[in-house]
């Protein structure tokens, strides 16, 4: 065993969830130190009781920085990395546009390798250790992207997106081929070290019922793996679902029929749901991946977070880079709470750090290893300046609780906000 080392600041973690009835701010709890040991969190407390923990550890003083888990994006495209913020477009021709013609370019195995730590660079800078990300239909660009996070010692989850019909022909598969790369993929990765494999099917337009099927199929024989796709993010979209599917009731039954609703489910979006629809996600305790930055961006809608939370659903937090116009989660909270207010119901700054952390975890069904400041934890966090800008500092030095310190980082906060990160235990160094 190490002698491992104590962070000191003000370490944010939290008891329950904020969105779970009382005062959002009574289920985080604020503590003085942290403790780390080979790569996981010893414990968390005063400084003194960290050091009775840890004896020969040395003590890394961070001052009013927050401490707390590393931010965990639960929905993001890393191929789309080279095209985030392209201008002009809805989803449909957006794909069309700008991002088929991007994924062709990721059979190139060197090419994936490329994006793919030049993605994990990026949002490390931004303080997000674990992402869930969709890949390309080459089983390359799956193996780029675990072999990179692998040799960063990340938590990840990616898989093959699948797709044979409605996209450019050096996009598509077959329903025979995706079952089988996919199946491949598993073997390979699932389970090795720190990644899990994500069967993805990318979204109903763009699979024949054959191929949904085989997916279905897939995911009953390999029910450790999560399963991620698209749903209801456009009203164009879901039009052009209805044509395709004409038997189903609505967007989420073309999932349903061939066995894709489930627990270890992850469906982006979610905006514009039927009753019938959130009945059934809720009912099988399936993820909804709220994208605000990409819902603004792209055009597609408000996303009814309070009205979700209410009813119990399962919800996570993520950029959808590079439909998000972000890498970064605080950026992506700001949205969150900008699209909350549009609805006439903002969300607490504790509320949002919980979605970026243990919120998207749990989405993630990886809630017991992170997410969270406790003891067991897997040890990714993050340290955060409160006063990072000019800007940011003039405002905070004003507030008059953590509250109201941390919530101008939150709106403005960037890159710059985030004074370490730490990965398994290991401080990330920088790309
Ligand atoms: N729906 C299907 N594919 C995509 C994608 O790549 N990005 C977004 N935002 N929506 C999608
Ligand atoms: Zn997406």
């Amino acid at each position: 065993m190490s002698t491992g080392i104590i962070l000191k600041g003000q370490v944010l973690s939290f008891s329950r969830s904020p969105f779970s009835g009382g005062r959002p701010e009574e289920a985080a709890r604020l503590q003085e130190a942290v403790a780390v040991r080979d790569g996981k969190v010893a414990g968390a407390g005063t400084l003194a009781e960290m050091q009775a923990l840890l004896p020969a550890a040395e003590v890394a003083d961070h001052g009013r920085k927050l401490i707390l888990a590393g931010f965990v994006d639960a929905h993001v495209h890393y191929p789309q990395t080279a095209i985030i913020a392209s201008w002009g477009k809805r989803l449909i021709d957006w794909l069309n546009s700008y991002t088929f013609p991007e994924e062709i370019r990721f059979g190139d195995r060197a090419y994936a390798d490329e994006i793919a730590n030049r993605y994990l660079d990026l949002t490390a800078a931004h303080g997000t250790t674990t992402v869930c990300s969709y890949c390309t239909i080459h089983p390359e660009s799956v193996d780029a992207f675990f072999a990179a996070a692998q040799a960063r010692g990340q938590r990840v989850a990616a898989g093959k997106t699948c797709m044979d019909r409605n996209a450019p022909e050096e996009l598509r598969d077959t329903a025979q081929s995706a079952y089988d790369d996919s199946e491949a993929l598993i073997t390979r990765w699932h389970g090795v070290d720190r990644l899990d494999y994500a069967i993805t099917p990318r979204f109903s337009p763009t699979s024949t019922p054959e191929q949904l099927e085989v997916m279905g199929a897939l995911w009953a024989k390999h029910p450790e793996c999560l399963m991620q796709t698209h749903l209801s993010e456009q009203t164009d979209e879901i039009a052009w679902v209805r044509e395709l599917f004409p038997q189903a009731r609505d967007y989420l039954d073309t999932y349903e029929e061939f066995g894709l609703l489930g627990a270890k489910g992850l469906y982006g979006h979610a905006i514009h749901l039927e009753e019938r629809e959130r009945h059934r996600l809720r009912e099988y305790g399936a993820a909804l991946i709220h994208c605000p930055t990409s819902n603004t961006f792209i055009g597609s809608g408000l996303f009814d977070m309070a009205g979700l939370m209410a009813e119990g659903q399962r919800i996570g937090l993520a950029t959808d880079t590079g439909g998000g116009s972000s890498f970064s989660m605080l950026r992506t909270m700001a949205a969150a709470y900008e699209v909350g207010q549009l609805r006439g119901t903002p969300l607490h700054a504790a509320q949002l750090f919980w979605l970026a952390t243990q919120g998207s975890a749990t989405a993630l069904r990886m809630q017991d290893k992170i997410g969270n400041i406790a003891p067991g934890m897997e040890a990714d966090l993050v340290v955060l300046d409160l006063a990072s800008t000019p800007a940011i500092a003039q405002r905070s030095a004003r507030a008059e609780d953590l509250w109201e310190a941390v919530f101008p980082t939150i709106m403005m906060g960037d890159d710059r906000a985030i004074a370490e990160v730490w990965i398994g235990g290991k401080p990330v160094t920088g790309g």
